[in-house]
């Protein structure tokens, strides 16, 4: 491998990702495909933009002749797709766009896997494919049992994928990560949401009662995780990624009060969000078992994380001072009732 197609690479984990693959491999090229939809930034690859391995094209992975012509000029021989519409309440409210890209846009992509046959094609997936798993761990065998229109759309992104490993023999490999926290995740997911709002003395709105729980994992871990299935992972086979340790979002938010120095008052409890998934948890020794361990505890990758907004404001101001975001903000929380305070 040689050629990297990272689709995706603008956004929060795929230009994490493109950084470390630069740096770890010096005689690989990297061409990011990223269509820039509101969660697509060059500032996010900023670093890199004098590399002359480092190749920046914006098209959307749907568009089957550009991706064909990108495969083509830049002789790519291997794909890792982090290209998607990625937020939960964005898919409760429009879900068109998640069909189009997770879905329809994974199938060009492999179709373009297939014509260049690429030696490896990596779809970056979620633990949200696995539903909510209230007791116990998802295995990579466990039956989809997808509850929003963004897991539904990357269950069939993942079943896609395998398909063309079972009809067609393309060497494709899936990686199932937990939530992602670290530099440049946009100001819709929860963490950075509640890190900035905190800043600013907003109020930081927990859905329901805020018992539910997510593995919240540093991006280079899963970053690593991705690299090391990329190079040593089985053709045909599925990886969850994640730290196996769950934190329920009342303490979380409580935890970067403390790092950022203001009350918990500023918590809210609103109404909840529709078929919101209790907890995940993954069971990750088949990434163990190829070497990988994740280095950063909960409160190491908060406290980096945390330290990052606080010193880049100048990134995610304007992002939040724009109208796009101020729209969504008011489209997604304007009608929610406040339950309860800190
Ligand atoms: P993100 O929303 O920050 O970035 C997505 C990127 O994809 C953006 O740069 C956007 O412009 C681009 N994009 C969207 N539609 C496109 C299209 N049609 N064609 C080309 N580019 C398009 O997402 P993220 O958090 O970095 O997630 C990346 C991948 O990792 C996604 O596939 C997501 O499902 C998966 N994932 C995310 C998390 C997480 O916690 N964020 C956890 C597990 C898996
Ligand atoms: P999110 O970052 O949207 O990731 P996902 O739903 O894909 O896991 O949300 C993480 C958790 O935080 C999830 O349980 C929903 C909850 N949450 C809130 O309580 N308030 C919010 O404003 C947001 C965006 C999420």
């Amino acid at each position: 491998m040689q050629n990297v197609l990272i689709t995706g690479g603008a956004g929060f984990i795929g230009s994490n990702f493109s950084r470390y693959i630069l740096q770890k491999y010096p005689d690989y090229r990297v061409v990011v495909y990223d269509k820039l939809t509101y969660a697509g930034n060059l500032e996010n690859l900023c670093d890199l933009r004098g590399d002359p391995r480092f190749t920046f094209v914006r098209g959307d992975i749907a568009d089957a002749a550009l991706v064909d012509r990108v495969m083509r000029e830049h002789s790519i021989d291997c794909i890792v797709n982090f290209a998607a519409e990625t937020h939960v309440d964005r898919s409760l409210l429009e879900p068109g766009s998640f069909i189009m890209t997770d879905v329809y846009g994974t199938y060009v992509l492999l179709e373009a896997a297939r014509k260049y046959q690429v030696e490896r094609y990596h779809q970056v997936s979620t633990d949200e494919v696995y539903g909510a798993k209230l007791e116990g761990r998802s295995v990579e065998s466990d039956p989809l049992d997808s509850r929003s229109p963004y897991s539904a759309s990357k269950a069939g992104g993942d079943l896609l994928v395998l398909s063309y490993y079972t009809s067609f023999g393309l060497p494709v490999t899936i990686t199932r990560g937990s939530n992602n926290i670290g530099p440049y995740q946009y100001p819709e997911k929860v963490v950075p949401l509640f890190i900035t709002n905190a800043i600013d003395d907003q109020p930081l709105p927990i859905y329901g009662d805020g018992q539910q729980m997510r593995d919240y994992q540093y991006v280079l871990d899963h970053c690593e995780g991705i690299d090391v299935v990329l190079h040593r992972g089985q053709p045909g086979q599925v990886y969850n990624v994640g730290t196996e340790v769950e934190t329920r979002n009342l303490d979380m938010a409580r935890l970067i009060l403390d790092l950022v120095g203001k009350p918990y008052s500023l918590i809210q409890h609103v109404t909840d969000r529709p078929g919101h998934d209790r907890r995940y948890a993954l069971d990750c020794s088949r990434l163990r078992a190829l070497g990988w361990r994740s280095r950063h505890s909960f409160a190491e990758a908060l406290e980096k994380t945390v330290r990052w907004y606080l010193e880049n404001e100048a990134w995610w101001r304007p992002i939040k001072e724009g109208s796009y975001y101020r729209e969504y903000y008011a489209r997604n929380y304007g009608h929610r009732q406040v339950l309860a305070k800190g």
